[in-house]
């Protein structure tokens, strides 16, 4: 399969925010977060963006591996400097990508702490069933007295292989609307997660917690976390953590290794 990726112009909008800043295509590698990772321990510190049309050693989060075919996925990442005082990247980047997907964008949500889901009528039954369109997987890295963020996005695309033990099939772009590609999904998401990256290193959270709570799947919703917590989705606190109303009180939870789900 032949790609036409837009390096050129995601390159003429990323290099204002970072001068040094540079994108790589590639047809193969084992993960885009494995590589950018490796680049900053060996020293090569400047923001870069790697887009690759194959991997074969995809990473989700909690050590899950991400499945993907050539042509069904938009896999990248970006590696740039992290301010490490400020929290909530993950969300900062959930709403950055929703943002940036605007003519379908209304329909997505944000599962805390980074995935993005819409909701679709089950053909058979008409009951609203959920589906995981996007996986981010944030990884920080320290380099001599510097924090970077190496940030992973996977966005399907078509249909891709089961992605995790979820109970609804994943989702897709093109089952919202057949127009996309990974090409111009690329090019619509990566600037705006550049300037995300950017503007969370100044700002943090604040400015997006507004944008999130539109975007909050969980909120009002009855859900359960992988250690155990039943509740309601109460939305987040400043720091991004999730809270949760349960039947003890209000519970916080930080992203760490906790998966969440709706019941
Ligand atoms: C998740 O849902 O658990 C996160 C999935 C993140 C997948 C992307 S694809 C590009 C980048 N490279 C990887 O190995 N993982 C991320």
């Amino acid at each position: 399969m032949k790609f036409n990726w837009p390096a050129e112009s995601i390159w003429e909008q990323i290099q204002p925010v970072w001068p040094d800043f540079t994108i790589d295509i590639v047809s193969q590698t084992d993960s885009t977060n494995t590589q950018l990772l490796q680049r900053i321990r060996s020293g090569q510190t400047a923001p870069v963006m790697l887009v690759a049309e194959t991997q074969t050693a995809g990473r989700g989060r909690m050590g899950k591996a991400w499945a993907s075919q050539a042509g069904d996925t938009l896999m990248f990442s970006l590696a740039a400097p992290l301010n490490p005082e400020q929290h909530g990247l993950s969300l900062v980047l959930g709403c950055a990508v929703i943002t940036a997907l605007d003519t379908i964008g209304q329909k997505l949500k944000i599962k805390w702490p980074n995935d993005i889901w819409y909701a679709q009528p089950d053909p058979n039954t008409g009951q609203n069933l959920w589906h995981k369109l996007v996986g981010i997987l944030v990884e920080t890295i320290l380099y001599g007295r510097q924090r970077y963020a190496v940030i992973g996005i996977g966005i399907n695309i078509n249909p891709p292989p089961q992605q995790s033990t979820y109970h609804t099939p994943p989702g897709y772009l093109k089952q919202l609307d057949p127009r996309w590609d990974a090409p111009s999904a690329l090019a619509c998401v990566a600037p705006h997660v550049a300037q995300a990256v950017y503007n969370f290193n100044t700002h943090g959270l604040a400015p997006w917690q507004q944008s999130f709570a539109q975007k909050d799947l969980l909120a009002g919703n009855r859900l359960y976390t992988s250690n155990g917590i039943q509740g309601t989705g109460a939305g987040i606190d400043l720091h991004g953590n999730l809270l949760i109303k349960t039947a003890d009180g209000l519970k916080t939870i930080s992203s760490g290794e906790v998966s969440v789900r709706p019941c």
